[in-house]
C-alpha cells in the first residue's frame, strides 16, 4: 500500500478526472472568441487568460501525474516546488510522493482565490494538506521571498511565459541533482531554448509528449 492507490487519493483523484473530463466544453466556451494561441504564450495577459478559465481544472494527465509521484520518490524528495496547483491534482501526487518519502513540503502557488478554495478542500479531502503550503498570489511575488534552502523537485505548470522568470527565482535553491519539470513544454520555447543552451548547468530532454525535463549539475 502506499499513499497514492489510498483510497482518499484514489477517490479525489478520479473525481477530479471525471470533472475535468466533463469540462471540455466549458473550457471551449470559456476561451471562444479569445486569441488563445496569444493569450497562452504572453508575458503580460497570463492574469487575463487564466481569469477566463478559473472554473475550468486543467490537470496534468493521469501519466503526467504518475511520472511525478514516480520522480519524487526516487529523488527521495522532501522539499518540493509547484508554480500552478489549479485545483490541485499535481499537487496530490508530489505530496503522495512526500508521505510515502517520510514528510516533507510541496510549496505551491495560485492567484486565483476561488481555485486556491478548492485545491485546498481537495488535498484535505485527500488526507495531504498538512504537506502543503499554499502561496496565493501571482508567483512572481510569492516566489520571492521565504523559499527553503534547497529544492529537490521543481514542478512549472503555471502560466507559460514566465517558466524562465519563475526558474530563476528559484534557481539558487537548486542542488546538483534537483530535477525540474516543465508542463506543456511547447508552449515555452524561451524556457526549452535556455535551460537546453546552459550546458554547463542542466542536462535537459524532450520527453513523453509535452514534458521538458531537466536535472540541476
Ligand atoms: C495548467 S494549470 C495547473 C494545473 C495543476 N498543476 C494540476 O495538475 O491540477 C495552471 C494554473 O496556474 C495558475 N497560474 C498561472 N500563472 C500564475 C502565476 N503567475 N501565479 C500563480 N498562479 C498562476 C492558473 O490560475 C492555473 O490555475
Amino acid at each position: 500500500m502506499n499513499t497514492l492507490s489510498s483510497s482518499r487519493a484514489v477517490q479525489v483523484l478520479d473525481r477530479l478526472f471525471a470533472e475535468s473530463d466533463a469540462s471540455e466544453p466549458a473550457r471551449a466556451a470559456a476561451v471562444a472568441g479569445a486569441d488563445v494561441s496569444a493569450l497562452v504564450t504572453s508575458r503580460t495577459r497570463y492574469p487575463e487568460f487564466y481569469g477566463l478559465l478559473k472554473e475550468i481544472p486543467l490537470p496534468v494527465s493521469r501519466e503526467t501525474g504518475a511520472l511525478l509521484y514516480i520522480l519524487a520518490r526516487a529523488a527521495r524528495a522532501q522539499s518540493v516546488l509547484e508554480f500552478g496547483m489549479s485545483f490541485g491534482v499535481s499537487t496530490i501526487y508530489l505530496a503522495a510522493a512526500l508521505r510515502d518519502n517520510g514528510g516533507g513540503r510541496v510549496i505551491t502557488t495560485e492567484f486565483e482565490v476561488s481555485k486556491v478554495e478548492r485545491a485546498r478542500k481537495n488535498l484535505t479531502e485527500a488526507g495531504l494538506i498538512d504537506l502543503v503550503e499554499i502561496r496565493e498570489g501571482d508567483a512572481l511575488q510569492t516566489l520571492a521571498r521565504d523559499l527553503p534552502e534547497t529544492l529537490d523537485f521543481v514542478l512549472l505548470d503555471g502560466a507559460k511565459a514566465l517558466y524562465a522568470d519563475v526558474l530563476a527565482l528559484v534557481e539558487s535553491r537548486l542542488r546538483p541533482g534537483t530535477l525540474v519539470l516543465a508542463d506543456d513544454a511547447r508552449y515555452c520555447a524561451e524556457f526549452v531554448n535556455r535551460i537546453r543552451a546552459t550546458a554547463k548547468s542542466y542536462v535537459s530532454v524532450p520527453m513523453a509528449g509535452d514534458l521538458e525535463m531537466a536535472m540541476r549539475l
